[in-house]
């Protein structure tokens, strides 16, 4: 194996489907997630779609204080060099502020912001070391504008955003070759998250700028290779934040509150 992507939460959803791109270009896989059994089953179908692809597991919870510090530890262990790592792993907590259990907040908090920032920081430093390496962080469209219901969820992803972007603007104005990459997919129909954070009535998961894992991949693949520094994905939001930078906030609320309905 010539190159080695780190992805967390790479045995499902978009992390699976866009390890199958970086499967494909001959990348080592290394996959951090929270149910082994998840990682087992998902390694046997991969390596059956792409003979010869090498996967290695961790099995971690990214809610924890010192996750990062362990993955990073396992990643030395094994004398791994990694040349991307895509910070994927992610929950939404759905409900009114007062409504919703603050320790799912505080856990989604850990694994959304602190996490991120840490597997960030600790990758990012031997990156710069070597002047080599992309770092792929997933954001969301609900990192554009305030998201009742959805306050901290958005919160947590409009740091992803600032974050991301931020230090990719100060690698760029260093002459780094080293870049990071802020991925802001819109509502995804066929994963698992609308199912882990009860969202699954919510009008968006139907709505007008729906995507699909497979096309959040692809977009990630070609914009990885393009050298791409924001990439929103799919088709349709592309358009509707172009369009929605002309909105007034006002109106942008109203779509929000249609966006958020029970259907
Ligand atoms: N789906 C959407 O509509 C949407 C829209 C915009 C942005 N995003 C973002 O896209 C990213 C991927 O979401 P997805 O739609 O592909 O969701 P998904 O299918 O639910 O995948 C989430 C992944 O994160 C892992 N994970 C969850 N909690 C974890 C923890 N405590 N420790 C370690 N791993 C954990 C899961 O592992 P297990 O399977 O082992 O639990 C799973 O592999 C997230 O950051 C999400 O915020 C999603």
């Amino acid at each position: 194996m010539s190159k080695t992507v780190l992805i967390s939460g790479g045995s499902s959803g978009i992390g699976y489907t866009v390890s199958e791109y970086f499967a494909k270009a001959g990348y080592r896989l290394l996959w951090i997630s929270l149910l082994e059994d998840e990682m087992k089953i998902a390694k046997s179908k991969l390596q059956e779609e792409i003979a010869d692809s090498e996967i290695n597991t961790l099995e971690q919870d990214l809610c924890l204080p010192n996750a990062a510090h362990k993955v990073y530890d396992w990643v030395k262990e094994n004398n791994w060099k990694i040349d991307v790592l895509i910070n994927n792993a992610g929950i939404g907590v759905y409900g009114h502020i007062h409504e919703i259990d603050m320790d799912q907040e505080l856990a989604m908090i850990n694994l959304n912001l602190i996490n991120l920032y840490k597997m960030t920081r600790l990758f990012l430093k031997d990156m710069i070391h070597k002047n080599k390496g992309t770092i792929i962080n997933i954001s969301s469209n609900s990192s554009f504008q305030p998201t009742p219901k959805l306050s901290v969820y958005g919160a947590t992803k409009a740091f992803v955003s600032h974050f991301s972007r931020s230090i990719n603007e100060e690698l760029k104005n260093s002459n780094s070759k080293v870049k990071v990459i802020c991925v802001c997919p819109s509502a995804i129909r066929d994963t698992n998250f609308k199912k882990a954070g009860k969202m699954e009535n919510l009008k968006t998961f139907s709505g007008l700028a729906t995507t699909t894992s497979k096309e959040v991949a692809k977009d990630i693949w070609e914009g990885f290779l393009k050298g791409k520094d924001f990439i929103i994905s799919g088709w349709k939001m592309r358009i509707l934040y172009r369009i929605s930078a002309i909105i007034p906030y006002k109106i942008q609320q109203f779509l929000v509150r249609q966006e958020i309905k029970e259907v």
